[in-house]
């Protein structure tokens, strides 16, 4: 059963980023019956402290580190504040970066999208999203941004993200999540051979690139 951690870099209740989240859940819950979904609620995390950390972890960060590093993908949406991802956010994805050398964050498949009322979509927040996580060894989805503009007005009554474009970017970005999960696994699988040992890897089965990368050196 494939595992889905959503990341919300917004403590608001009326958060588009939130809101955006959710529609990724019901995709997936609708598309892949199979799949768990959870919500990792960020708002609970103290802030990164190295004497916090050295004297035992909290009980939030100690869950929230176990939540990721059961998953097989996140899900993380963020707004953009003043260009850059927010401190909640940050110091959660700091929290999960630790400790050093066996980070939960290492090898996990990460997808990025955003979302604003403002015409940019919040996709200034991205790039040190991405590079953040590509520092901690996350696999990060190789997907077209995802960034909602005008995300305010793609909210339905009970304010849920039901907008048909949104939804369509939405349902691209679970693809490509869910197809890094596959090859990540394909990759991750034990060759056997009749003998019990492993071949030697042939060149040309070389692991794709072409959806999900971990450098964007
Ligand atoms: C401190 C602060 C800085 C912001 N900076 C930006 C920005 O640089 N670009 C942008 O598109 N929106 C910016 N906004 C507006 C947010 O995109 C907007 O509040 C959005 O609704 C936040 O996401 P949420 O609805 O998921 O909470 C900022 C908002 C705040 C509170």
């Amino acid at each position: 059963m494939t595992k889905v951690v959503l990341i919300s870099g917004s403590l608001r209740a009326a958060s588009v980023n939130s809101a955006a989240l959710r529609a990724v859940r019901r995709i997936i819950t609708q598309t892949r019956p199979a799949a768990s979904v959870v919500s990792l609620p960020i708002g609970r995390l103290p802030f990164y402290n190295g004497d916090a950390e050295g004297a035992g972890t909290t009980p939030a960060v100690a869950a929230a580190r176990a939540l990721v590093a059961g998953a097989d993908a996140l899900v993380i949406g963020t707004p953009c504040y003043n260009g850059a991802v927010p401190g909640v956010l940050k110091n959660a994805l700091d929290w999960l970066s630790r400790p050093d050398g066996a980070s939960p964050l290492t090898g996990r498949v990460a997808a990025v999208l955003s979302a604003s009322p403002g015409g940019r979509g919040g996709i200034d927040a991205q790039p040190a999203l991405l590079d953040l996580l590509d520092s901690c060894e996350a696999i990060t989805v190789e997907h077209p941004p995802v960034a909602i503009r005008w995300a305010h007005q793609r909210l339905d009554g009970a304010g849920e993200m039901t907008d048909g474009e949104a939804v369509r970017a939405l349902r691209e970005l679970v693809d490509a999540t869910f197809e890094a999960v596959a090859i990540m696994a394909e990759q991750r699988r034990p060759t056997r051979t009749p003998y019990g040992a492993a071949p030697p890897p042939h060149p040309l089965d070389a692991p794709s690139r072409a959806s999900v990368t971990s450098s964007r050196s």
